[in-house]
């Protein structure tokens, strides 16, 4: 066979780079860089090849990954260091090796995801992953600048050494690598201890365990946690005594490794190397024996969230339960808080009239430490239970040692079931009947999904949309014969808008050739026009007759309000014409169109599109609302409003033109009451029209949005999904939130973030305006900067 000494050359150079080094890749040289999500998670394998470096995808998101280390011959993915735990890495994202700054993590769009924070002002020559599983970057002598076994996560492995005020922090939950509530510290004074942090602040809360190795009369304080090559665990003190933590085990025939578990747990796990593939980590030993009752913590809710209750597993770690008649804040975190699925409060009490309205759950060893009211004593059980029953402030009596009564108020903290209570009886105050869940019934205002519903079914059935603005219309009508004689300002406007002939706008829509929408001012026309040197594409609107009528003088201080609104949420006001009876307002042209055809179409736009566009929405409002020189109520936000730009930013349109009924006026009762649409109640009541009405029509938008469906939609398969803000609040109050989006799988992943959206939108659809927030109010609840609270029950 004749070789081709190219070919030859090929397969030379290609051995040893690429063939066989891609298999047993240990060290990075600098330049090297590493791409999450390009079908291989390992950059480099220890030589020995256990441990592996890379990109692991997050559970249940293959899109997001975490720079990390783990055991490489474990099936079961055991992540032991990681890099952006805060930050997970979106697919693209890249890792380099640099000289100056060591590993630098970077997004597809070169955002900083993580980098170390400090190499010690060496140059790096490269990193290498050794067989301990420390990856380690040196320069080019071999000295080492930074490595993984100092700047430890929440695990240690044998030959790993922890330094006096070196910790372990826990992650959020097993599948969450984001910053969790515990620590685990060596203190300067020797002694080894863990405790919850509260965050962001990181304050930390009393130790609930300590190892006690200080100085003493008897022996020096402790130096160092040492892990060592053969698998002990021990306190090193400064005189070389150690102080054991646990069995010594052998790390021969084992992987061990000590975590800080997300529980606040710290535990020594071993698993055999040798693997058939069904093996798992057992655990050796734990610290502290029972964090249940270890932990008894004024300034935090102890292990379990607030109202919950710790129990001990044979593994030492806990797991929480809600009391009967409570249930978990956030069903995704099982070591959450719970709420109680019932109202209780003294009003509450006694709008509803009285006796009988609880009964007392008993659980046995049960208490919650640190939540006492009133203690008395001596009581017996049956004064304790009457004394709780009466006590609009009680939620739970504790009676125990045969005498006394502790009763307790919300929320209850450092849950758990210790048997060294010696029978002692946690009486749980508990509403009857869930037919008051919700506290006293409201007053009675209009019942729905009986007569008025199908009025309303019937009146949208032949009118369609088109009720709402005959609505809207007649109230604009009044408004504005009102308005005419109180105030004309003759002055003229000026602007620094384009006044445009209306020959002008007539060429630039091709004699209004083609439409882009009706509106309820008018039509909405495609036209091109030369402002400045090139030509860009308008949107004409054409106010309609009906308007005209009405507006005459107000025309142009209508546009100057209008043209000094500016903010990137909504759609700019370019010029205006006037010119006999003709009124055109020209505005940007918005090239994806309106919200309603993005939202309203076989297939959903993704979830964080939709939440994104909800959240411009709301800050265009706020804007309207408080930021601009004259305050602005739109009137009429609804998804044909709500355009998308090139880049699918939201920008609110139509604004302004109904700002003439921002005045404090009431109206007479039109007769039509209960219609769900996108119009708050003030408008059919005698009521003032506030800003409030937009938060009212936002949280329907919020609500389509959510579950991209219309506000009202009779082809639904029953009733009582008709009309989709009662619809959405039934579901909520069932708890099943997930069926408004049906198989939105995005949506559902992020159920949290769901249920807070469906919560803001419900709190904004309150019949009682004042009970609505404000925009502000919505942006910061949104943005997770304010507290989204539970909404109150339904009214109507
Ligand atoms: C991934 O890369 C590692 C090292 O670069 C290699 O050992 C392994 O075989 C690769 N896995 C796959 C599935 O390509
Ligand atoms: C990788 O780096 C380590 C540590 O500097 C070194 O001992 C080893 O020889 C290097 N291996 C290769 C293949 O370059
Ligand atoms: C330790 O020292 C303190 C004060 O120096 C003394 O009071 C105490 O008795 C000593 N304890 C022991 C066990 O020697
Ligand atoms: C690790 O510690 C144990 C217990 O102190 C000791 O027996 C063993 O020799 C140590 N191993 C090494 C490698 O230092
Ligand atoms: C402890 O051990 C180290 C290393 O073995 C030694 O250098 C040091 O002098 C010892 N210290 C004491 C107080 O014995
Ligand atoms: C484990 O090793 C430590 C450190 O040398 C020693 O103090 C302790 O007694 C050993 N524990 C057991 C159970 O062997
Ligand atoms: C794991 O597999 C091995 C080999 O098939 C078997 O001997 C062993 O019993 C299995 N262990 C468990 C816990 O299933
Ligand atoms: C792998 O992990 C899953 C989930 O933690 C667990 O249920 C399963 O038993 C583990 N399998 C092995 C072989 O460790
Ligand atoms: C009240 O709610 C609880 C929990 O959802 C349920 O188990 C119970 O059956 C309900 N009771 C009544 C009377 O509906």
């Amino acid at each position: 066979m004749d070789h081709n000494p190219l070919f030859l050359c090929l397969i030379i150079l290609c051995l040893p780079s690429v063939c066989v080094f891609a298999q047993t890749k240990s060290n990075i040289t600098v330049g090297e860089s590493f791409t999450a999500g390009d079908g291989n998670s390992t950059w480099v394998i220890s030589p020995s090849g256990d441990f592996a470096f890379g990109f692991q995808p997050l559970a249940g998101n293959n899109d997001q990954f975490l720079l990390s280390i783990w055991y490489a011959k474990i099936p079961n993915t055991t992540i032991v260091w990681y890099a952006n735990g805060d930050n997970p890495a979106p697919k693209g994202s890249k890792v380099q090796l640099t000289a100056a700054q060591g590993l630098v993590l970077t997004s597809s769009n070169g955002g900083d995801l993580w980098k170390p924070d400090s190499i010690g002002g060496g140059t790096v020559a490269l990193g290498a992953l050794n067989d301990l599983g420390n990856f380690v970057l040196e320069d080019s002598t071999s000295k080492s600048l930074w490595e993984t076994f100092k700047k430890p996560r929440d695990t240690m492995l044998p030959s790993q050494i922890l330094e006096k005020a070196g910790k372990l922090s826990s992650r959020r939950s097993e599948a969450d690598f984001s910053q969790g509530r515990f620590q685990l510290l060596l203190q300067d004074d020797g002694n080894l201890v863990m405790h919850s942090i509260n965050l962001p602040s990181e304050y930390a809360n009393e130790n609930y365990y300590e190892s006690g190795t200080v100085e003493s009369n008897t022996s020096s304080p402790g130096f160092q946690l040492v892990f060592n090559k053969s698998g002990a665990l021990y306190i090193l003190r400064e005189n070389n005594e150690t102080y054991s933590l646990g069995i010594n085990v052998s790390s021969s025939q084992f992987y061990l490794r000590a975590v800080l578990n997300f529980d606040g747990v710290f535990t020594l796990y071993q698993h055999p190397k040798t693997s058939f593939g069904n093996e798992t980590w057992t655990s050796l030993w734990s610290h502290p024996d029972d964090i249940c009752t270890a932990t008894l913590v004024s300034t935090d809710s102890g292990v379990c969230g607030y109202n919950s209750i710790c129990y001990l597993g044979d593994d030492s770690r806990p797991t929480c339960q809600c009391p009967t008649g409570y249930s978990l804040l956030d069903p995704k975190d099982p070591y959450g808080s719970c709420k109680p699925d019932f109202i209780q409060g003294c009003k509450e009490d006694e709008l509803s009239g009285g006796n009988d309205l609880y009964e007392l759950e008993v659980l046995t060893n049960v208490d919650w430490p640190l939540a006492d009211s009133v203690l008395q004593r001596p009581f017996t059980e049956q004064q304790c239970r009457q004394a709780c029953m009466e006590d609009c402030m009680c939620s739970v009596a504790i009676f125990r040692l045969g005498d006394s009564c502790w009763k307790k108020k919300w929320p209850l903290s450092n849950g758990r079931f210790d048997t060294s209570l010696d029978g002692g009886k946690a009486l749980i105050k508990v509403r009857k009947d869930n037919s008051t869940l919700f506290g006293p019934p409201a007053p009675p205002i209009i019942k729905r999904k009986n007569q008025d519903t199908l009025v309303l079914v019937g009146s949208v059935l032949l009118g369609g949309s088109a009720l709402i603005n005959l609505i809207f219309f007649s109230f604009i009508y009044q408004l504005l014969k009102k308005l005419k004689n109180v105030n004309q300002s003759d002055s003229d406007v000026k602007t620094n808008l384009r006044c445009f002939t209306y020959k002008e706008l007539e060429e630039a829509t091709n004699g209004f050739k083609e439409e882009l929408g009706r509106g309820a001012f008018g039509v909405v026309y495609k036209g091109t026009i030369n402002m400045g040197l090139s030509p860009i594409h308008i949107a004409v609107k054409r106010l309609n007759n009906f308007v005209l009528k009405e507006i005459e003088k107000e025309f142009k201080n209508e546009v100057k309000v209008i043209s000094q609104t500016y903010h990137k949420n909504l759609v700019r006001l370019l010029g205006f014409c006037e010119e006999g009876a003709e009124k055109l307002l020209v505005y940007e042209y918005m090239s994806n169109g309106t919200l309603a055809s993005l939202l309203f179409n076989d297939v959903k736009p993704s979830w964080n599109l939709r939440q994104r566009i909800a959240f411009e929405i709301a800050r265009g409002l706020v804007y309207l609302h408080e930021d601009c020189s004259t305050q602005i109520i739109h009137c009429d936000i609804k998804p044909q409003n709500i355009l998308l730009d090139d880049c699918f930013n939201a920008r609110i349109s139509d604004f302004g033109l109904a700002k003439l009924l921002n005045i404090n006026q009431s109206r007479t009762n039109t007769g039509i009451r209960g219609t769900k649409g996108y119009v708050a109640l003030e408008w059919f009541k005698n009521m003032p029209i506030t800003t409030k009405v937009d938060v009212y029509s936002f949280g329907v938008l919020l609500l389509e949005i959510i579950c991209c469906r219309r506000s009202v939609d009779m082809e639904a398969e029953n009733e009582e999904k008709a009309i989709l803000t009662d619809w959405a609040y039934d579901y909520y109050t069932e708890g099943c939130i997930e069926a408004l989006v049906e198989q939105d799988e995005e949506a559902l992943e992020d159920k949290k973030k769901l249920e807070k959206l469906v919560m803001i939108a419900i709190w904004c659809v309150q019949e009682d305006p004042t009970l609505r927030p404000t925009m502000r109010k919505v942006v910061q609840m949104l943005e997770g900067v304010s507290e989204v609270f539970y909404p109150p029950p339904e009214s109507p």
